[in-house]
């Protein structure tokens, strides 16, 4: 228990990274975990995507923040909404499955808990969700062989941290016992 509590703190979101590329055994450990993450009724409901190429990287950032700008958060020109990591893993999950989200949502925190005993850096990045209902991100999951009715969940943004990234001390009153 020690060390996954150890872990669970040490994970923290990581917004500058350097530009290596994470070795492919490390990268597949991280995969791993996502796929042992519970799922509603067992089903398995999510699919991951996992993104080295780096125009399609880039082709995701393009969209998420023209999405930013469309939703009316405050995005500087050409800002990258990945922060420069190298490695963007999607999470998507089976429209049909009642709890495909939260199934998605268990997959993302299993692998950046993994990234983070890896000694990688990651950070949730939001709007798959409509991303992949535009006609490109549908190209996307198309051109990677995903096929069927698959909502955005999440990125789970991966690579080396280039900074050493602070949490927040945890509120009062999170806890209530009985
Ligand atoms: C559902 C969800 C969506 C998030 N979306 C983004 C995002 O789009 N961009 C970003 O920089 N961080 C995003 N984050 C990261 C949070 O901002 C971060 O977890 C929070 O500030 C707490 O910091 P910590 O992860 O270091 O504890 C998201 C986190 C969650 C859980």
């Amino acid at each position: 228990m020690a060390d996954t509590l150890a872990t669970i703190r040490a994970r923290r979101s990581v917004r500058k990274f350097k530009p290596d590329m994470i070795p492919a055994d490390v990268l597949d450990q991280v995969l791993e975990a996502g796929t042992w993450a519970p799922t509603g009724m067992g089903r398995q409901s999510p699919v991951i995507l996992c993104v080295t190429d780096k125009a399609v990287r880039d082709e995701l950032a393009r969209m998420n923040r023209e999405i930013m700008i469309e939703i009316g958060m405050g995005v500087k020109l050409g800002m990258d909404p990945f922060y420069g990591a190298p490695v963007v893993c999607v999470v998507l999950a089976d429209a049909q499955a009642p709890t495909g989200r939260d199934d998605g949502n268990l997959v993302i925190e299993n692998m950046m808990l993994a990234a983070t005993d890896l000694g990688l850096g990651s950070c949730y990045i939001y709007r798959a969700k409509e991303e992949f209902e535009r006609p490109e991100g549908k190209e996307i999951l198309k051109k990677a062989g995903i096929e069927g009715d698959y909502v955005g969940v999440g990125h789970v943004i991966l690579g080396y941290a280039d900074m050493s990234p602070k949490a927040a001390p945890r509120k009062e009153g999170y806890i209530y016992r009985l």
